[in-house]
């Protein structure tokens, strides 16, 4: 039996740990080469070699999301190397608890904002203009399940920035439909990933501090959030455009 993403180029940011790994080798394990782009190479490269290791084709490109040389290289760099990219999954981001608004540093917003706003805004902007060229393809984008809802305080940029990619892929995924690009985002509720430890904090301390506000009672595991961007990638999600699907065991329900 054919698999979903045969055939198909899947660029994934963010690919080299937690939720950005996870999808990497699940889109690998469903059929496509897989671009892992990270800032990180060393982790980026252990992706490359577990999704091998599983008989599965990747490869590494180092990307700053920040930086839009950076981001257009990773793009042509997938084009080159593997003959387009079909989908990407624009997911590095960074999530820093600075506390009260007023006290947040200003460096903070703007890392926040950098990396987890415009990254996605870049990504989209070089993924598109070669997907347009090529016919289509389609982008599914990070924000977060405090995106649309603070729920709790401390963290301003965060929120901001995640509403930030909620609001603007909706924008983008109505100005691109007819080009054959659609453009989604997956909102993950908290997730056993190392970005929802406090510094030294045990997994159990992490459970307790977390777990409260989740009425299914845990974190989600990173492949709970990936089945929902593999969804949304494939063509069973064909006429989802637009759409901002959260996936966090009820907490925003
Ligand atoms: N883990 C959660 O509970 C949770 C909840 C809601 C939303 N999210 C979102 O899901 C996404 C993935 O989160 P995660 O938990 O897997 O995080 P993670 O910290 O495990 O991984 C983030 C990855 O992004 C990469 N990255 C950071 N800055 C980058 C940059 N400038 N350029 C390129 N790569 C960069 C890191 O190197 C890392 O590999 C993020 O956008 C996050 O905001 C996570």
């Amino acid at each position: 039996m054919a698999a979903r993403f045969d055939g198909k180029v899947a660029f994934v940011t963010g690919a080299g740990s937690g939720i950005g790994r996870r999808s990497a080798l699940s889109f690998a394990a469903e059929g496509a080469t897989v671009v892992v782009a990270d800032h990180n190479s060393e982790t980026a490269d252990q992706t490359v070699k577990t999704i091998e290791d599983n008989g599965g084709r990747a490869s590494a490109v180092n990307v700053d999301v920040t930086d839009s040389a950076s981001v257009r290289n990773g793009v042509q760099t997938a084009v080159s190397r593997h003959g387009s990219l079909d989908i990407a999954h624009n997911n590095a981001g960074i999530f820093p608890m600075p506390g009260a608004f007023a006290d947040t540093e200003e460096s903070t917003w703007h890392s926040v904002i950098a990396i987890n706003l415009t990254g996605v805004a870049l990504c989209m902007k070089h993924e598109i203009n070669h997907m347009r060229e090529n016919g289509g393809g389609v982008i599914v984008n990070a924000g977060s399940n405090i995106g649309d809802h603070a729920r709790f305080g401390g963290v301003g940029p965060y929120v901001a920035s995640k509403a930030g990619v909620s609001n603007m892929s909706r924008s983008a995924a109505r100005d691109h439909i007819q080009d054959g690009i659609r453009i989604n985002v997956v909102s993950p509720g908290a997730s056993d990933t190392k970005m929802t430890f406090l510094p030294g904090e045990s997994e159990e301390d992490r459970a307790a501090r977390l777990t409260g506000g989740i009425p299914a009672g845990r974190l989600a595991d990173p492949s709970e959030i990936v089945s929902a961007v593999l969804w949304l990638a494939s063509d069973e999600a064909s006429f989802v455009v637009g759409h901002d699907l959260v996936v966090d065991g009820g907490a925003s329900a």
